[in-house]
């Protein structure tokens, strides 16, 4: 169930209803996760993380430049007063994230914008294998980066960088969760 405060953000940045179904899909994936991750033992804050889920790609309602809608997602969120740390999963969903050192070399604000905490990976993981309104599998994301390397070889600095965090992430969450992606 999407919350009114989330639908009345959506409509009014008029966010479109195929990343709003995209949305819905990462933020129930992430929950299922964060359950099986509470069950054995670690708390978490699952309020920010279907929250986050649901707010993470606003930004794609001014710009869907896979390097620009984070950054217009975090804009929004502060402006409507949503709390930090859902901004912060917005901040730091992309792919597995970017360092700074990266994000300079990317021609963004020069800062880190890795996931952190759990539910930082969580929201960002859920994201990485859920294409469009469909879960698929962490495959078919590896297979998503060999594609971007094809298209744009002059990223592969960024792919391979991605594709060890991603792993990493995909490990924790496994090794976390019992579940397998
Ligand atoms: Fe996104």
């Amino acid at each position: 169930m999407v919350p009114d405060f989330v639908k009345r953000i959506w409509d009014k940045y008029k966010l479109e209803e195929n990343v709003r179904d995209h949305c819905i899909t990462v933020a129930n994936l992430a929950l299922k996760i964060a359950e099986r991750i509470e069950k054995n033992g670690i708390k978490l804050d699952k309020e920010a993380i279907f929250i986050g889920a649901l707010f993470h790609d606003i930004g794609r309602a001014i710009t869907h430049d896979p390097f620009q809608h984070f950054l217009k997602s975090v804009e929004i969120l502060k402006a409507e007063g949503i709390d930090e740390k859902v901004v912060k999963i917005a901040e730091r969903h992309f792919s597995a994230g970017i360092t700074a050192e990266e994000a300079k070399k990317l021609g963004l604000p020069e800062k880190d914008y890795l996931p952190e905490t759990l539910e930082e990976k969580i929201v960002s993981f859920a994201d990485n294998i859920t294409f469009g309104s469909k879960v698929v599998d962490f495959d078919s994301f590896m297979r998503r980066l060999d594609k971007i390397d094809a298209e744009n070889p002059k990223l592969r600095w960024f792919t391979e960088a991605t594709r060890k965090r991603a792993r990493e992430m995909k490990e924790e969450i496994e090794k976390l969760s019992g579940l397998r992606f």
